[in-house]
């Protein structure tokens, strides 16, 4: 809506939780946008901070670090060290990459709340907490456990049943326990304090509603449904002992609630940075823009802000541009599950394709809805986009312009209508380029970045050099002029969201890294400028590799399975005697012969030698082995089982075999060959 020009930039990007590593849906929703945003400004010349760092308090940190046998702490050492790391190498520029466990933000939370407190901006309010009375202490919602009241499933958590997806509150679980020592939690009484955030009501209907009809649908829209919903005040402490201390006295094993300090990190951390940092956070001249994922909206749009405006002294943010979520091969990405590219792990595998990870996932950014990543998109992605076009032309400019010119730029002579031409087209391009980065449609901007590189390809193609060069040599020499000029625009074109790759064209082109206003200049390299040596932008990704990745996603989806299995075991039958146990006859045998019996589906007539005699057992296995695969196989069979007449056959005993939730078969057989009549018991 403003059209209000901005001193400065402040860009902050959802600060991940510390209790596991960054995959490619954060990326793809929050930290590629973020990047590319904060190079383009800093491109163009403005004064930008862009901030980030480590959400490192909440319950799920010390969840994981019960579970490991750990201190909190070394749970956010632990994944604040890889993330930070992984950003690094990913090419993310930050100005800093901060930590919510850092004495600035303590102190800076500290303050916040203390001032809100001592303005009278909180309700106290006592409330009937679920309280375990062996571990003494109150018990966030992800510490009860019980049977949930939509699936009836095991093991459903006080905020929400991971087997049917549904939202829960600690009062609906059937057969409440508390996950530390497995008592059955009591209701006690306990004081928090409350964001009013109903009072805060005509502010943000008058902020959002009104005042920023321009932002995304998607975060516009939830906005107001928050709104037409109604607020209510939320609780900004809690019973813990792992996070922010309420800096109130006498209120000991009590901490700020995590989003109540989290966003406040965003302010730390630009503490951290810089000791100028109020310009950016009390000045009206600063554009503050978040970028988070759909599922931190309300924080960012309603509860921060209401939190800044009861504060008063800072300013509030102009755009909250959340994306959607990203799934994997068709499926949710899911931390626990294992299904994710780990961002650490792609750095490994595939050194040398940061901008190639970039490139895909801002080509298919979530951005209006949800989207999926394929790891055959990635390999096509690559091969026909930043193989074929982007590489292809930046190679083909400079290979020539060595071959020919011993890699001294030739000057431009007069131009042809059809050099002209190419020459507006890219113009054109700038204007939608900065158009679309500035409304956040970062999928279109990078097309537009791509479209320098495509018509610099066309150019090419059309002008053919290669030809000419025999006819016309003269001719040759402004066609290369105009192709470096365009592999040069390129470069900067493409910063934002490749800057690895463009900084290798700069160094190839042997020039410095150009700034925005330069983009659609055809005079970036001067005639007679040596350029530097020609290498591959991009490599072809082969099938293998796509393979190899799509094999561990299968491995991981058939552990997720075996899992879900293991936890579907049915109950123990009815207490026998051992005298029962000892009736049973179970023999060593092995299966002689095997065929199907005629016009059954299921059965198969085996010829069993059990040590004692060959014998026919009918079994109802036909669709789970070929007779092939079982002759010569040694089995457990129940010889004294009394003989049935199946399909015409006497079957005389029972071949003993497991069979998994999901009804697969397995046969039963000793760990080493035994001779058949050996006694099982
Ligand atoms: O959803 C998350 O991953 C949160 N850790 C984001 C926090 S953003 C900000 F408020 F710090
Ligand atoms: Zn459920």
């Amino acid at each position: 809506m403003s059209e209000k020009k901005f001193k400065r930039y402040l860009i902050t990007s959802a600060l991940p939780y510390a209790n596991g590593p960054v995959h490619i849906g954060h990326l793809a929703g929050v930290y590629v946008p973020s990047d590319i945003y904060a190079r383009y400004q800093r491109l163009k010349g403005n004064d930008v901070i862009s901030v980030c760092g480590s959400d490192e308090h909440g319950v799920p940190i010390t969840i994981k670090a019960r579970n490991e046998g750990i201190t909190p702490q070394q749970v956010v050492d632990r994944y604040h060290a890889i993330i930070k790391d992984a950003f690094q190498r990913l090419g993310m520029s930050f100005d800093i990459y901060s930590r919510t466990s850092s004495p600035t933000h303590r102190e800076t939370a500290s303050v916040f709340f203390r001032k809100l407190y001592d303005e009278g901006k909180f309700i106290e309010q006592t409330s009937e907490q679920f309280y375990d009375e062996e571990a003494k202490t109150f018990l966030a919602d992800r510490y009860i456990v019980g049977t949930c009241p939509r699936c009836q499933s095991e093991g459903a958590y006080g905020d929400q049943c991971e087997k049917c997806g549904s939202t829960l509150s600690p009062d609906e679980l059937i057969n409440p326990k508390s996950k530390l020592s497995g008592a059955v939690p009591v209701k006690k009484a306990t004081k928090h304090w409350y964001l009013p955030l109903d009072q805060y009501d005509p502010f943000l209907r008058e902020w959002i509603l009104e005042g920023h009809k321009e932002w995304k649908s998607n975060v516009y829209g939830q906005c107001k449904s928050w709104l037409d919903t109604g607020l209510q005040p939320r609780a900004v402490s809690r019973d813990l002992d792992w996070g922010i201390p309420v800096p109130v006295e006498g209120e000991e094993g009590k901490v700020l609630y995590v989003w109540f300090d989290a966003p406040i990190g965003y302010i730390s951390a630009t503490k951290d940075l810089t000791p100028d940092w109020e310009k950016y956070w009390k000045s009206e001249d600063t554009k503050m823009v978040h970028f988070i994922g759909k599922d931190n909206i309300v924080f960012h749009c309603i509860v921060f802000p209401s939190m800044l405006k009861a504060h008063g002294d800072y300013i509030l943010p102009e755009n909250v541009p959340a994306n959607e979520f990203l799934n994997l091969e068709g499926d949710k990405i899911s931390t626990s599950k294992n299904w994710a590219v780990w961002l650490h792990e792609y750095l490994d595998e595939f050194p040398g394709k940061e901008d190639v990870l970039r490139y895909v996932l801002c080509a298919n950014a979530p951005e209006t809805k949800d989207n999926d990543f394929t790891w055959k998109d990635y390999q096509a992605r690559n091969n026909n986009e930043l193989v074929a076009i982007l590489g292809n032309f930046v190679n083909r400019a400079l290979v020539l312009t060595q071959k020919y010119y011993s890699g001294a730029v030739p000057a431009a002579g007069a131009l042809t209508e059809y050099d002209c031409a190419t020459i507006e087209e890219l113009s054109g391009i700038k204007a939608s380029l900065e158009a679309n980065i500035e409304a956040y449609r970062f999928r279109e901007a990078l097309k537009d970045a791509m479209n320098f590189a495509r018509i610099g390809n066309k150019y090419l193609a059309d002008t053919e050099p290669w030809k000419v060069v025999k006819t016309d040599p003269e001719r040759v020499k402004t066609i290369l002029n105009i192709a470096l000029q365009i592999t040069a625009n390129v470069a900067i074109a493409i910063e934002p969201f490749m800057p690895f790759s463009a900084e290798k064209i700069n160094k190839m082109l042997n020039i410095n890294k150009l700034g925005w206003e330069q983009l659609g200049s055809m005079d970036l390299i001067a005639a007679d400028h040596v350029i530097g040596k020609p290498e591959l932008l991009f490599e072809k990704i082969e099938d293998d590799v796509i393979e190899a990745q799509l094999k561990r996603l299968a491995d991981i989806k058939a552990a997720n399975a075996a899992a879900a299995a293991a936890e579907h075991v049915t109950e123990q039958k009815e207490e026998i005697s051992f005298d029962d146990f000892q009736k049973m006859d179970i023999r060593v045998s092995t299966i002689l012969e095997a065929e199907k019996v005629a016009k059954t589906k299921k059965l198969l007539k085996l010829t069993v030698d059990t040590g004692i005699d060959k014998r026919t057992i009918v079994s109802g296995i036909a669709e789970h082995f070929t007779p092939e695969e079982l002759i010569g196989r040694q089995v457990l069979v129940l010889v004294n089982l009394a003989p049935r007449e199946l399909k015409g056959i006497e079957s005389r005993g029972m071949i003993l075999m497991a069979e998994d939730a999901s009804g697969k078969l397995e046969l039963l057989a000793p760990g080493k060959k035994t001779n058949n009549g050996a006694i099982v018991g």
